[in-house]
C-alpha cells in the first residue's frame, strides 16, 4: 500500500457538539449507561470466551451445546465448535410457541404503480412465514438442492426474498444474494465462483415504475462464455421463477420452474438441519482493490448471535417496534437488519420495493407514518439527498412514531446528522452511526442509545467483544486524535470466515497487512474520550452513494471496450453521494474522443457490472500519468478530478507534458 495514504489520514472535523441520552430513554433501555456498557465491555474483551458462551445460551436455541467456545488459529476463527442448530429455526420456530407467533414478522409495502396507484401490502406473522419458508424449502429440496449446495438469489425487494433465503437456511444450502441492480455478467461471474446449483429470480422487478427484467438478465447470463470460451454458468441446474412484474419471458422447459406452481406441489412440513455451528450460511460478493469481487463467506452460530444481538443493543429493540432498514437484501445491511436480525429477535421488520423519491421524494415519510415506524436505518447518501429535496417533504407527514434513528455505509458529515436529528426525529430521536463491513457481518462500532453520548459524525464505541485500534504503517497504535489504519485486534463471533474458494487472499487482504490483527481498508482517528471516527477507505475502494466500488473493476470493465487502450478510476468528493466516480480514459489510436463515446463507455461498464458502477465523469486523455516503473499516479488524478491544484511531489512522473495536458481537458 502507498504509504503517502496513511501519513495522509488527518480529519480535518472537529465536531465539539455532544448529545447524551436523556433520562427517561436511559431507563427504559436495555443498556442504561456509560458504566454499565463500560463494564460489560470490559467483560467481553478480558473474557472473550465466558462472554461469548453466555450470550450464545441465552440467546440461541442450539439442538446440540458446543463443546469449545473459540478456536482461533490466524487467519481461522472457528466459534461454537461442535454446537448444532439452525438460523431458521432461530428465526421462526422459537417464536411459534410464544405469542410473538401471531405477531407481524414482515410487513411489506410494493413500490406504488406508475399510474400512481398505491403499492401493494402484504403482512407476514412468524406462523405465516414460517409455512411460507418451510413449503419453499420442500420445493428446494424437491428440485434437487442439498446441504452444502449453493444458490444464487437474485430478486427485488419483495418477501420471497427474506423467505428464499430462510428456506435456504432451513435445508443447509449456502444462499448467495445477487443485488437486482446487477448486471447478467455479474450473475453469470458470482454463479462461475460460487459453482451454484439454482437461481431464484423473479420475471422482473420494478423500479421507479420502470420493469428491471430479472429473468432475462438471468437467461443472458446462462450463455455467457469466459476467455476460454467456456460457459460461466454451467453448474446451473434449476432456475425457480416469482411472477412479479408480469413482463413476457422465456421459460426454458426442464430448467426453469415457476414459483408458484412449485409451491403447489409441496406440502408445508420441513423440519430444520441439524447445521454445525461453522457450517457456511451464505456468500456475498463485495467489491476489494482488485478488479474480481470476494465472495464473503459467513457462518451459522458466530452471524447469528452477532446480528441478533446488535439488533437488541444498538436498536435498543423493543417488542411492540416496527423496525425499518431501508437496505436491499442484495447487501449486507439487508441480510443482517432487515432479515436475521429482526426475525432472531422476533421483532416486526418492515420492507420496502422502490426508491425514496418514487412516486415524490416523501415515500420514505410517507410509509414512516402509515406504519407507524419506530426504528428508521438508512444510509447518509439518502439523508443528504432529503436535505436536497427540502424539508417540506418530511413536514408534510406525521412523524411521531419514530423514537431512534440509524445511519450507516459511509461517514455521516455533522450537517446531514442534525439535519436527520432535527427535522426527521423532531429532536427526540437518537441517532445510532454504525460501523461495520460485508465482512464483519454486523455492526462493530456504535453508540448503544440508553448508555453512549453521540457526536454528530462519530461512530463512537465499540460493540462488545470488538477491540479495534488506530494503528501506523508498523502496526503500532497511534496517539490519540492522529490518523491511522483501522485494525481489530481480536477475533469476534460474526466476522467473515475466509474468501469463498480463496484462501490465500483471504489471508493476504486481511491478515497481512498489520501484523496479528484484522484489516479493514479504513483509516480513522480516535478523540481525547476514545471515541472512533471514520475517514473512510484507504485502499483503491470508493464508496459512492454506500455502495462499495473497486476502482480496478469499473477500470477492467473499461478497458474490455474495443476502444479503449487504458483507464484509470478515481472518486472526488460529492456533496450528494460522498464520493463520485470518474474515469480517466486513453483511448486505442484512431479512435476520435467524441462526445457520445462517453456515454456509450458508461452503458459499457453497467452492461458489465452494473448500473450502480457506472462512471460518473468520463474524461478522454491522451495519456496517464505513470511514474517511472509504470504506475498510474492516482495520487494526481484525484487532485485533478476534484478540480484542485496539483500539490506534492512530482518528481517520480515521467512525462511532465501529460499533467499539463490533463489539466487542460475539457469536461
Ligand atoms: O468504509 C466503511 C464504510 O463502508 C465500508 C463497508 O462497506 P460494505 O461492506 O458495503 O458494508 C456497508 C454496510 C455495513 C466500510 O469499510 N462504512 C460503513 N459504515 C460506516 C462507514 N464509514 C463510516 N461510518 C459508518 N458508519
Amino acid at each position: 500500500m502507498d504509504k503517502s495514504k496513511v501519513a495522509n489520514i488527518t480529519s480535518v472535523l472537529q465536531e465539539q457538539r455532544v448529545f447524551p441520552p436523556t433520562k427517561e430513554l436511559s431507563r427504559q433501555a436495555h443498556i442504561k449507561s456509560l458504566a454499565e456498557y463500560r463494564a460489560l465491555y470490559s467483560e467481553s474483551i478480558r473474557s472473550p470466551e465466558r462472554f461469548w458462551a453466555r450470550q450464545a445460551k441465552t440467546e440461541l436455541v442450539w439442538f446440540k451445546p458446543w463443546s469449545k467456545v473459540l478456536q482461533w488459529k490466524l487467519p481461522i476463527a472457528k466459534w461454537f465448535v461442535g454446537g448444532k442448530l439452525n438460523v431458521s429455526h432461530n428465526c421462526l420456530d422459537r417464536h411459534l410457541d410464544t405469542p410473538i407467533a401471531n405477531k407481524a414478522a414482515l410487513i411489506w409495502e410494493g413500490e406504488p404503480a406508475a399510474d400512481g396507484k398505491p403499492g401493494e401490502e402484504r403482512v407476514f406473522t412468524y406462523r405465516q412465514l414460517h409455512r411460507e419458508v418451510c413449503r419453499f424449502a420442500n420445493v428446494l429440496k424437491k428440485h434437487g438442492l442439498q446441504k452444502g449446495d449453493r444458490a444464487i438469489i437474485y430478486l427485488p425487494m419483495v418477501p420471497e426474498a427474506a423467505i428464499a433465503m430462510l428456506a435456504c437456511a432451513r435445508i443447509g444450502a449456502v444462499h448467495s444474494v445477487v443485488f437486482g441492480g446487477f448486471s447478467a455478467q455479474s450473475v453469470a461471474d458470482r454463479i462461475a465462483d460460487s459453482q451454484a446449483r439454482m437461481v431464484i429470480t423473479a420475471d422482473g422487478g420494478f423500479r421507479r415504475g420502470a420493469v428491471v427484467p430479472l429473468k432475462r438478465n438471468v437467461d443472458e447470463a446462462l450463455t455467457i462464455k469466459d476467455a476460454n470460451g467456456h460457459l460461466l454458468a454451467k453448474s446451473i441446474e434449476r432456475v425457480i421463477v416469482l411472477r412479479r412484474a408480469q413482463n413476457e419471458i422465456q421459460m426454458e422447459t426442464g430448467r426453469d420452474f415457476w414459483w408458484h406452481e412449485e409451491i403447489g406441489k409441496v406440502d408445508a412440513a420441513s423440519a430444520p438441519e441439524k447445521m454445525d455451528s461453522e457450517a457456511p450460511l451464505f456468500i456475498l460478493y463485495t467489491s476489494g482493490s482488485t478488479g474480481k469481487p470476494k465472495g464473503i463467506l459467513h457462518t451459522t452460530a458466530g452471524y447469528l448471535l452477532g446480528v441478533k444481538l446488535t439488533m437488541k443493543y444498538v436498536f435498543d429493540l423493543k417488542e411492540t417496534d416496527v423496525f425499518w432498514c431501508t437496505a436491499d437484501v442484495g447487501w449486507v445491511t439487508g441480510h443482517s437488519y432487515v432479515v436475521y436480525g429482526p426475525l432472531a429477535n422476533g421483532g416486526t421488520s418492515l420492507m420496502y420495493e422502490g426508491a425514496p423519491n418514487w412516486p415524490e421524494p416523501d415515500r420514505f415519510w410517507h410509509i414512516v407514518s402509515k406504519y407507524r415506524v419506530n426504528v428508521l436505518y438508512t444510509a447518509p447518501t439518502a439523508i443528504r439527498a432529503f436535505m436536497k429535496w427540502g424539508v417540506d417533504w418530511p413536514k408534510r407527514h406525521d412523524l411521531s412514531s419514530l423514537r431512534l434513528l440509524g445511519t450507516v455505509g459511509e461517514p455521516i458529515n455533522p450537517e446531514a446528522w442534525i439535519w436527520y436529528h432535527e427535522i426527521i426525529g423532531g429532536k427526540r430521536c437518537p441517532i445510532v452511526d454504525t460501523w461495520w463491513q460485508t465482512e464483519t457481518g454486523a455492526i462493530m462500532i456504535t453508540p448503544l442509545p440508553g448508555a453512549i453520548p453521540t457526536k454528530p459524525g462519530s461512530a463512537t464505541l465499540p460493540f462488545f467483544g470488538v477491540l479495534p485500534e488506530v494503528v501506523d504503517e508498523a502496526g503500532v497504535v497511534v496517539p490519540r486524535n492522529s490518523g491511522g489504519k483501522l485494525a481489530i485486534r481480536k477475533p469476534w463471533p460474526s466476522m467473515l470466515r475466509g474468501i469463498w474458494g480463496d484462501p490465500q487472499r483471504y489471508k493476504e487482504i486481511y491478515w497481512s497487512e498489520i501484523k496479528g490483527s484484522y484489516f479493514t481498508g479504513d483509516g480513522a482517528r480516535q478523540d481525547k474520550d476514545g471515541y472512533f471516527w471514520i475517514v473512510g477507505r484507504i485502499d483503491d475502494v470508493l464508496n459512492v452513494a454506500g455502495h462499495r466500488i473497486g476502482t480496478a473493476e469499473v477500470e477492467s470493465a473499461l478497458v474490455s471496450n474495443q476502444k479503449v487502450a487504458e483507464a484509470a478510476v478515481v472518486g472526488r468528493p460529492d456533496d450528494l453521494k460522498g464520493q463520485a466516480l470518474v474515469a480517466f480514459v486513453t483511448l486505442k489510436t484512431g479512435v476520435p474522443a467524441e462526445a457520445s463515446l462517453r456515454e456509450e463507455l458508461r452503458n459499457h461498464v453497467s452492461k458489465e457490472i452494473g448500473p450502480v458502477a457506472k462512471p460518473d465523469d468520463i474524461r478522454f486523455a491522451e495519456a496517464l500519468p505513470k511514474t517511472r516503473s509504470g504506475k498510474i499516479m492516482r495520487r494526481l488524478l484525484k487532485q485533478i478530478a476534484a478540480g484542485g491544484e496539483i500539490k506534492g511531489d512530482t518528481t517520480t512522473l515521467e512525462d511532465f507534458s501529460v499533467l499539463a495536458r490533463l489539466s487542460a481537458v475539457e469536461e
